[in-house]
């Protein structure tokens, strides 16, 4: 066969032509105020100790977590979600831990705000590293959630987090009228400027499987499953509709999650509500990234390209354990 030229009407690679070209013409772009760093912070903790569901991200003590939290600062990271790991012994069954005035991570948000009063502290309402049965509120004679019972205990724990100096307040229960409690509890006690992040479509995700092992909430837990609160993994009518309560009862952010596997959840929001939209990378999606790179199966350019894909669907930030990682390479 003779090779002959033929010509294209549109030529689309003409915008593809130099580096140069091809960043002018980004329509989407990740920065480090794009990224929030989730952090462990584990009681009675000396130095770091290693979660082994998830490689390279550690437990810390609250002796090194100044330390820590100052790296995190140099990257240029603006954000971190505290969660806490609390001594075994200090669950039970209501998970009285998470409204004591000055309990553990009240303490280490207290210490990170004292020294670096610009981080905006996130820090989660939900009673599962509380409750030595790993569910996120109160039990019923059954054993399923009571949803109203679990209201006024979200409504302390959320009070003694913006006490300790917490700017987000973020529930990530389900509970339903949950952000109503804590918006009027934040306006009657003059936290008027206390933001909340709500996890509005929280699904009832198996992603979530290595951050169980993180908080060591997996062994309380067992194969429960949260299903009686989290959402249903096949609905997004079901996401606007948490959504559309959410914004009504005062969230000002609200979040989708997991993330990758829910982009369509996180444009669908995006373009129904124009509200600021957070979208959480969760413990799976990490480990997951994060094995096939070390070993070598993809190069470790995925991990920027699934941050990129958060911002193309219009988050408009990511909590994602690669945030120090990744802050390193963007300028
Ligand atoms: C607690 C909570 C969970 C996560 C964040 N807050 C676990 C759950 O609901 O089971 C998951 C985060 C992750 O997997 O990275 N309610």
């Amino acid at each position: 066969m003779k090779i002959e030229r033929s010509y294209p009407d549109t030529r689309m690679r003409r915008i593809r032509k130099s580096s140069a070209l091809r960043e002018m013409l980004a329509e989407t772009t990740l920065s480090k105020a794009d990224l929030i760093q989730p952090i462990f912070i584990k009681e009675d903790l000396k130095g770091r100790e290693a979660i082994k569901s998830m490689p390279g991200i550690n437990r810390l003590g609250l002796d090194i977590l100044n330390d820590e939290i100052k790296k995190i600062i140099d990257l240029g990271i603006k954000s971190v979600a505290v969660f806490p790991v609390i001594n075994e012994e200090k669950k039970d069954e209501i998970g009285s831990q998470a409204t004591i005035e000055n309990n553990f991570i009240c303490e280490a948000i207290s210490a990170i705000k004292k020294n670096y009063p610009d981080l905006v502290v996130i820090a989660d309402v939900a009673l599962d590293p509380y409750t030595d049965h790993g569910h996120d509120g109160l039990l019923n004679e059954t054993g399923d959630v009571d949803n109203d019972l679990t209201l006024p205990a979200l409504r302390e724990q959320a009070l003694v987090l913006a006490k300790a100096g917490t700017d987000i307040i973020a529930p990530s229960d389900m509970m339903d009228g949950r952000i109503k409690i804590i918006r009027d509890a934040l306006e009657q006690n003059d936290f008027i400027n206390t933001l909340i992040l709500a996890y509005s479509a929280k699904f009832s995700s198996k992603f979530y499987g290595p951050f169980k092992d993180a908080v060591e909430s997996a062994k309380f837990f067992g194969n429960k499953t949260k299903d009686t609160y989290q959402m249903p993994v096949q609905n997004i009518n079901e996401a606007l509709h948490e959504v559309a309560l959410d914004i009504q009862e005062g969230a000002d952010i609200v979040m989708v999650k997991p993330g990758m596997p829910y982009l369509d959840v996180i444009k669908a929001v995006k373009d129904e509500f124009k509200v600021p939209t957070f979208a959480y990378q969760v413990s799976g999606e990490y480990s997951m990234l994060k094995n096939a790179v070390e070993t070598g199966l993809l190069s470790d350019d995925v991990i920027k390209e699934s941050l990129l894909s958060f911002k193309r669907a219009g988050a408009d930030c990511i909590l994602t354990y690669f945030a120090s990682e990744i802050a390193k390479d963007l300028s």
